[in-house]
């Protein structure tokens, strides 16, 4: 792609910050990948993707190769050398609140700030309650040598983690919050490639731009919520709500997307930014607007438990003793990442019920010991599954639908398991004699 040769610093070299400078970088422009963890930063220099992204590697190493990728972790470097300065800081979930912590949000405004002694144009990307950019433009001025010479943009990102690189390069929109026609056009400048490319762009104020991210991912929970909502009827009515939702998502206005019942939704973004947009709002004066989110919150909770509920009502009432095969460990496939995820929740509590549990995850073992270090880990599913008498499959890797019900009949105790994704072909396990359990399929059983 013909780039525009810009000079840009990304603050925050996490999952965000490390595909932004990655792409950036890809794209034409002079990227400083600037973060405080000396050990990522040297990884990402040597062209290395500090955690697990399909495609990443290859953009990394070709950006850090092409020398327009440097990493530092210096923020007086990052001002020194470029005009744009994008910050990508996490934004995670307060302990003991349900608002979002901004503390790396803060650091990461305030260490660059007081090295900005030329105009220039910082871009928040991280997911921030409302309010939170047109305060950081106050603080900008004021801590800034260059005082209102620096000014604020805030840019949402809406990329997903195993399509991150192609969400960054070829996303379905850009939304910028700009204050001045100048910020606004130094962004379409940055992103000129996407641009003549027929991505469309939205121009707001600051505060629609923060909204949109928060409220676009509060949809997609609610998506998820009210399908498995949904699927609770279908139990009690004996209905099954795979086909319904296939029915329901030819309804263009409606589509099939986000409407996979199961497990619930997990990960670093949607249950921390529901909690939060719920705090804000309350803040604000609102909250009975948006009380609908803590239901929404509640719905996708109590999956992990009616898993737990499933597997206990297979093996014939109680867990205790017994074995449990857990597949997958990460909140979604594709990826590493095990925050909050369904899967190993469902894994911990199984266990806390007494069972002997064997978690198997292609990419996250390493993430998920870190975690739960007494559950027991291994990367071959016929080992997590033997002597298994009952199989939970809780995150949809493609290689768990690939699996051959006849050959791990031979290894489990009993042929008895929990789709908890609603992926796998019932059909195929139950001919294969697996007493098989899903959420909203009717109470289906072998
Ligand atoms: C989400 C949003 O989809 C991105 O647009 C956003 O940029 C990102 O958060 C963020 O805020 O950074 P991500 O967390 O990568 O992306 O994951 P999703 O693909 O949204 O999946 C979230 C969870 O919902 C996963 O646990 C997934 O298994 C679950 N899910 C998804 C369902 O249970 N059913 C579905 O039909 C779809």
């Amino acid at each position: 792609m013909a780039g525009t040769d810009m000079r840009i610093s990304v603050i925050g070299t996490g999952y965000l910050g490390a595909v932004h400078a990655a792409c950036l970088a890809d794209i034409g422009h002079d990227v400083l990948g600037v973060d405080v963890d000396a050990a990522k930063i040297e990884a990402l220099a040597a062209g290395q993707a500090p955690f697990y992204e399909p495609g990443l590697s290859d953009v990394l190493s070709r950006a850090v190769g092409s020398g327009r990728l440097r990493l530092s972790i210096d923020p007086a470097q990052a001002a020194e050398f470029a005009d744009v300065h994008f910050i990508c800081v996490g934004t995670p979930q307060q302990p003991g609140s349900q608002a979002a912590d901004l503390t790396y949000v803060h650091a990461a405004i305030d260490g660059l700030a007081r090295h900005l002694r030329r105009p220039t144009l910082v871009v928040g990307k991280s997911t921030v309650p409302v309010g939170t950019a047109a305060a950081l433009a106050r603080r900008l001025a004021e801590l800034a040598p260059a005082g209102e010479g620096v000014e604020l943009a805030w840019n949402p990102e809406f990329l997903r983690e195993g399509y991150a690189v192609a969400d960054t390069l070829t996303p379905d929109r850009l939304v910028v919050g700009a204050r001045s026609d100048a910020a606004d056009e130094a962004l379409r400048e940055v992103y000129a490639p996407m641009l003549a490319a027929g991505v469309p762009y939205i121009r707001t104020d600051l505060a629609t731009a923060e909204l949109v991210k928060v409220a676009a991912n509060a949809f997609l929970a609610t998506k998820i919520s009210f399908i498995n909502a949904v699927a609770d009827v279908c139990d009690a009515a004996g209905a099954d709500v795979v086909r319904l939702a296939e029915a329901m998502g030819h309804d263009a206005r409606i589509g099939r997307r986000f409407l996979g019942a199961g497990v619930g939704f997990g990960g670093g973004c949607l249950p921390k930014d529901i909690r939060a947009f719920l705090a804000r709002a309350r803040e604000l004066g609102v909250a009975d607007s948006l009380a609908f989110l803590a239901e929404v919150d509640t719905i996708n909770t109590g999956r992990r438990r009616r898993v737990v509920e499933l597997a206990r009502e297979l093996v014939g009432g109680s867990l205790h003793g017994r074995n449990v095969a857990v597949l997958g460990a990460a909140f979604k496939p594709d990826s590493d990442d095990v925050r909050d995820s369904p899967a190993l929740a469902v894994a911990a509590a199984v266990q806390a019920r007494g069972a002997n549990v064997r978690v198997h995850d292609p990419a996250a073992i390493d993430n998920a010991r870190a975690v739960f270090p007494e559950l027991d880990y291994t990367t071959d599913v016929a080992k997590a599954c033997e002597r298994a008498d009952v199989v939970l499959h809780l995150t949809e890797w493609r290689e768990y639908r690939d699996l051959e019900p006849e050959s791990l009949a031979k290894v489990v105790a009993h042929a008895r398991i929990v789709d908890g994704r609603n992926v796998l072909s019932l059909e195929r396990w139950e001919a294969a004699n697996w007493t098989v359990a899903a959420l909203g399929r009717g109470r289906r059983q072998g």
